[in-house]
């Protein structure tokens, strides 16, 4: 019995003797991957060498992978506490993941980092020096002196300048680099930003600025942007339509909601589909009237419904047997909506009103009932 507690005080007298020896935490280091098994190993290799003068962790944030990368860091992290996984089933998205990624740690300081080395690990402690030392942010740029963009294609080179070019315009950020995924943050100061964040597509570090509540004291350490190690790029057209959306939700979205934007916007389009319809129906194929104008109905709403399924509602999107079902939902609530959209209309018009009023008054109250009706059936969450 003695014995046992002997025991039992040294032990407890050893770990807070450990504790209090020990450097408190300093940096997090958030690493999204997505099919990325054979890169992972290396960043681990080059973050040792790199953070070797601080107390540092690595918070990997998997999606999954098909390709077996979360074994690959569980069999890491086995020997090594300072390599962690947060391990998402069901759900995708590289801001959401990082996001995640920084709230399963405590770290004072959070840096991001892709996984297939392209950023330069080496900077890494700058970035983080530079927070220590009072900055609210370091980000790694590939647009100031020192800095490139390393050997890509000049189609490439031209897509990105064009979105730097427009993301600095649109949202008034002095960011050389405002596309960047390599950056360190003070915890407070993401924090703030958090409650607002659209957490929208790849842009993180560009949500996280605009979203801050306060102008951050932002630090740029430029670096040469590498070749992936292993793998391929996840960085596709739908990515650069997320990036559209970013946009979108940090400038009107405070009035209008990005979601209801886009859908009207792809009524507005519906309504050109329409119109070239029914004039190819009726001068074409010599339709009567009234056949040409529902032929119109049905081509134009079966377009509107692909085309919110793809864009509007990607993050939602119907497959297989529910993208048939999905279309009958649309057909009825639309149907719906355009009952409704006459008969206002027409009441409005009895009214007095003049008939443009009429007909505004009766199509606005038309696509907000789709759009509240078909975003909480078709495409309920
Ligand atoms: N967890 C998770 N979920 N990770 C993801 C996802 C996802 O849905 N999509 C991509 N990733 C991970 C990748 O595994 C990689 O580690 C990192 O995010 C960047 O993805 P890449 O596919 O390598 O993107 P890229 O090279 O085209 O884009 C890079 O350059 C952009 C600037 O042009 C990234 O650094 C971007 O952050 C950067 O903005
Ligand atoms: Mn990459």
């Amino acid at each position: 019995m003695f014995a046992y507690q002997k025991n039992d005080f040294f032990d407890r007298a050893y770990d807070e003797l450990a504790v209090a020896f020990a450097e408190p935490l300093q940096l997090a280091v958030v690493i999204p991957t997505f099919n990325e098994r054979d890169n992972v190993g290396e960043m681990v290799e080059r973050l040792r060498r790199a953070l070797r003068d601080i107390n540092w962790e690595a918070i990997f944030v998997d999606d999954n992978s098909p390709d077996g990368t979360a074994a690959r860091i569980s069999e890491i992290a086995a020997s090594d506490p300072r390599i962690r996984l947060v391990h998402r089933v069901g759900r995708v998205g590289l801001s959401s993941a990082v996001v995640e990624g920084m709230l399963a740690s405590i770290a004072p300081v959070v840096a991001v980092i892709d996984a297939d080395l392209q950023h330069d690990e080496t900077i890494l402690l700058s970035l983080y020096r530079a927070v220590e030392a009072g900055s609210d942010l370091a980000v790694g740029t590939r647009y100031a002196d020192g800095g490139s963009i390393g050997s890509w294609s000049e189609q490439r080179a031209s897509v990105s300048r064009a979105g730097t070019r427009l993301a600095r315009t649109v949202l008034g950020t002095e960011l050389s680099d405002p596309m960047s995924g390599f950056f360190a943050i003070r915890r407070e100061a993401l924090m703030a930003a958090l409650p607002r964040l659209s957490s929208i597509g790849y842009k993180i570090l560009l949500d996280i600025v605009v979203s801050s509540p306060r102008q951050l004291s932002i630090q740029e350490v430029p670096y040469t942007f590498r070749e992936r190690f292993s793998g391929v790029s996840k960085l596709d057209t739908a990515i650069l339509l997320e990036f559209a959306l970013l946009l979108i939700d940090k400038t009107i979205g405070r009035y209008i909601p990005t979601r209801f934007f886009m859908f009207a916007a792809v009524g507005g389009f519906g309504l050109l589909v329409h119109l070239a319809v029914l004039a190819f129906a009726l001068n074409f194929a010599h339709l009567s009237f009234w056949s040409a104008q529902a032929a119109a109905v049905v081509v134009s709403m079966t377009g509107n419904y692909f085309i919110n399924n793809q864009l509007t509602y990607r993050d939602r999107r119907r497959k297989g047997l529910g993208l048939f079902t999905g279309l009958i939902s649309f057909y009825l609530i639309c149907g719906l909506g355009g009952a409704a959209n006459v008969g206002i209309g027409e009441l409005i018009y009895a009214d007095g009103q003049t008939w443009w009023l009429a007909g505004l008054i009766g199509a606005a109250v038309g696509s907000v009932w789709n759009y509240a009706v078909t975003s909480c059936l078709t495409w309920r969450r």
